[in-house]
């Protein structure tokens, strides 16, 4: 088995500052990465920004900055973020750098040669915002079909990729990989597209210059997407560090909101069919977040800014409400209200509570050393709470390799929830006032053992809350509380 899992996000538009959706996306893959690592695996977690095409350089010009100087900005204010926010990847893919470029520029040659790439002219409407070709058909109303925004009419000699080549190719492998595309709404959507017909791919634009130049026809610069997608190889060192690039790819899961996954899931493969790369194994385009109900817009000034929300309310509960609150794959809601609520109930209750009082009893009746088991007076409900706590592991990593992190959480809080539950109904206080001290031995035992197993899952979602968690576990003695309860008014 393959001891390597690669993770990636899409790599970020530098026209804007990095928000909860992107935030999403990355604090999803940083949990895949820590939860890979944790189980043992070599782990290569990449994000970054995306800084070339039309729309960038009309955002510099805007402010009356040169394209360089705005998207090193730009760039480095998503770095932070994901500092802020304890995301670690292990690569951040500037498309701006060196070594990108010279990737792009090896695919290009490679493709041309083959005779996948060819020049020719492309008549037809273009989405800046999108940075999307679309045909007449495809528009809605003359609008753009996904951002509803006027297009563009564009006539320019250009160099076309042959997607059309590898149609048949791609519906095969999908058709014999369900889980290449995740999840399932989404596969369905790639595959109808795919079967109404590819067309080639215009991948040049001559109207301006802040690109990749196409080698040995410079007023060519490469088409964003184009560019863009080939971040996943080029951070790896394609063409410049094989052993790096064989020793990961192909990507484990390539992780992204759904609206982009017809870039991944339709030009990346093939263009890796035309490069003879293997494909990745999972393309998984998550749903989208609303804020109180409303689509998230600067217009409307609602984009909620996840710095904010860990200054207020901590990284941990951030980290963990994103992944809570909705199943990954569904669109979902962003409500304060609800943070708030979750904050208390899941967090200052519910695992709090089970921490401090477990802690407390293991700390009062046996001096912080956790008793050994009397198996001779197990109880049914001892029983069925080790049984329980036996099965998470397991669980978890079912939920994990689906990406399933409500679920995995979900699991976690089963485990809290009887936990709780179990203390009120086996009443170690009575037991120890009645002198039953191998009863009251089993308890506390199997509430420590409680405590160990969740210190370790929930370590991906919550890393430094799982710190104070394993300094608490370890001396068996009641730390500062791991969430303090929020006053609602
Ligand atoms: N640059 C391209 C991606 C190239 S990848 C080779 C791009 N960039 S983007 O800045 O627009 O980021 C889009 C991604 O941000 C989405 O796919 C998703 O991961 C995240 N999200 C942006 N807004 C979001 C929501 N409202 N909700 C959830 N995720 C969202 O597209």
């Amino acid at each position: 088995m393959k001891n390597t899992f690669y993770v990636t996000t899409p790599i970020y538009y530098v026209n804007d500052i990095p928000h909860i959706g992107h935030a999403y996306t990355t604090i999803a893959a940083d949990v895949l990465a820590r939860y890979h690592r944790q189980m043992g695996k070599e782990v290569f977690f990449l994000t970054g920004t995306d800084e070339h095409g039309q729309k960038i350089s009309e955002a510099a010009a805007k402010v009356g900055k040169n394209e360089q100087q705005f998207v090193d900005e730009i760039s480095v204010r998503f770095k932070q973020a994901w500092e802020k926010l304890n995301i670690k990847p292990d690569g951040f893919v500037r498309t701006t750098d060196a070594q990108h470029l010279a990737a792009v520029q090896t695919v290009f040659k490679k493709l041309l040669a083959k005779g996948d790439v060819y020049l020719g002219e492309y008549e037809g409407r273009y989405c800046t915002p999108c940075e999307t070709f679309w045909t007449d058909t495809q528009l809605v109303e003359g609008k753009c079909p996904t951002c509803n925004r006027e297009v563009q009419l564009l006539k320019e000699e250009s160099y076309f990729f042959k997607l059309s080549k590898y149609q048949d190719k791609l519906l095969a492998h999908i058709k014999a990989h369900p889980e290449f595309i995740q999840p399932e709404s989404r596969r369905n959507e790639v595959l109808k597209f795919i079967e109404q017909g590819l067309k080639d791919l215009s991948i040049t634009r001559t109207s301006f210059t802040w690109g990749v130049p196409v080698p040995a026809a410079p007023k060519h610069v490469v088409y964003v997407w184009f560019d863009a997608l080939i971040n996943y190889i080029s951070a790896l060192g394609y063409g410049t560090d094989d052993a790096n690039f064989k020793k990961f790819w192909p990507a484990t899961a390539h992780v992204m909101g759904k609206e982009i996954v017809r870039f991944h899931a339709v030009i990346w493969p093939a263009m890796l069919m035309a490069l003879d790369i293997a494909l990745p194994e999972v393309i998984f385009g998550h749903g989208w977040w609303t804020v109180e109900g409303q689509k998230m817009s600067k217009s409307l000034g609602n984009v909620v800014d996840p710095l904010k929300l860990a200054d207020e309310f901590g990284v941990d509960a951030t980290r963990y409400f994103l992944l809570r609150e909705v199943p990954f794959g569904n669109d979902g809601d962003f409500s304060l209200q609800h943070f708030k609520q979750r904050f208390n109930t899941d967090l200052a209750n519910d695992i709090g509570n089970l921490f401090s009082r477990s802690l407390n009893m293991c700390d009062k009746y046996f001096q912080a050393v956790q008793p050994a088991l009397s198996p001779l007076v197990l109880t049914a409900q001892d029983k069925e709470l080790l049984e329980l706590v036996k099965a998470l592991p397991a669980a978890v990593d079912q939920a994990m390799n689906a990406l399933a992190f409500s679920v995995a959480l979900d699991k976690m809080w089963q485990v809290i929830s009887t936990a709780n539950k179990y203390i009120e109904v086996s009443a170690p206080w009575i037991l120890a006032k009645e002198g039953k001290q191998a009863q009251l031995a089993n308890v506390i035992h199997i509430l420590v053992e409680v405590l160990k197993t969740l210190t370790i899952y929930v370590a991906p979602f919550m890393p430094d809350t799982a710190e104070k968690m394993q300094i608490q576990v370890a001396s068996l003695k009641k730390g500062e509380p791991l969430f303090p309860r929020l006053e609602l008014k």
